[in-house]
């Protein structure tokens, strides 16, 4: 991975499987230089504790949009103008889906769309689930705005399916 010196990457992480690849992201953007901060969906902490990230990052993991602590620490428009890139990775079909019809309910959405720095996605799901329309429309009005669609990859997947829909690895 290239030098990322100085950068700020606020890496968003949904509710899949590949949840456990964002902790290699976090691994390989801190080493080359990044300082991260995690912002997880509730669907993502049924999958990864938030402390794995707190521990690879050195910062703590913001969860919750009605945080007061984490609000007058650094309030959630802050947080989206600190950061350089917002990544959503894993992103979920669902998260896909909010973040086209523009929902902010929860402290993630509400970051995409408050940020004005560059937004990339890297869908993670079922081959089905990618083949479907309603995801293709997403990702379809999603990168018409601007947001980078980064993946996915293909092959075996968790559920045993073979097909696109993967998450590209950290690397
Ligand atoms: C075991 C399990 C694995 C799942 N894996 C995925 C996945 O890889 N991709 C996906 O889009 N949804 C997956 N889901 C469904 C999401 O967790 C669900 O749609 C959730 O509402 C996503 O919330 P979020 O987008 O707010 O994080 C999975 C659900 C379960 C129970």
């Amino acid at each position: 991975m290239q030098s990322l010196g100085n950068k700020k990457i606020l890496l968003g992480i949904t509710g899949g499987i590949a949840a456990y690849k964002a902790a290699e992201l976090v691994r390989l953007l801190t080493r080359a230089g990044a300082e991260v901060r995690v912002v997880m969906t509730p669907a993502a902490q049924e999958f990864v504790q938030p402390l794995t990230y707190q521990a690879l990052s050195g910062h703590r993991v913001y969860t919750d949009l009605f945080d007061a602590e984490a609000e007058s620490a650094m309030d959630h428009i802050e947080l989206a103008r600190w950061c350089d890139l917002l990544v959503v990775a894993p992103a979920s079909a669902d998260f896909l889906g909010k973040m086209n019809a523009g929902y902010a309910d929860n402290l993630l959405l509400t970051l995409c769309l408050a940020s004005k720095q560059p937004v990339a996605v890297a869908p993670a799901m079922n081959q089905q689930m990618f083949a479907n329309p309603a995801t293709r429309d997403n990702l379809h009005n999603l990168t018409g705005r601007g947001v980078l669609v980064w993946g996915p990859d293909e092959g075996e997947q968790a559920c045993g399916d073979v097909g696109p829909g993967r998450m590209l690895e950290p690397a």
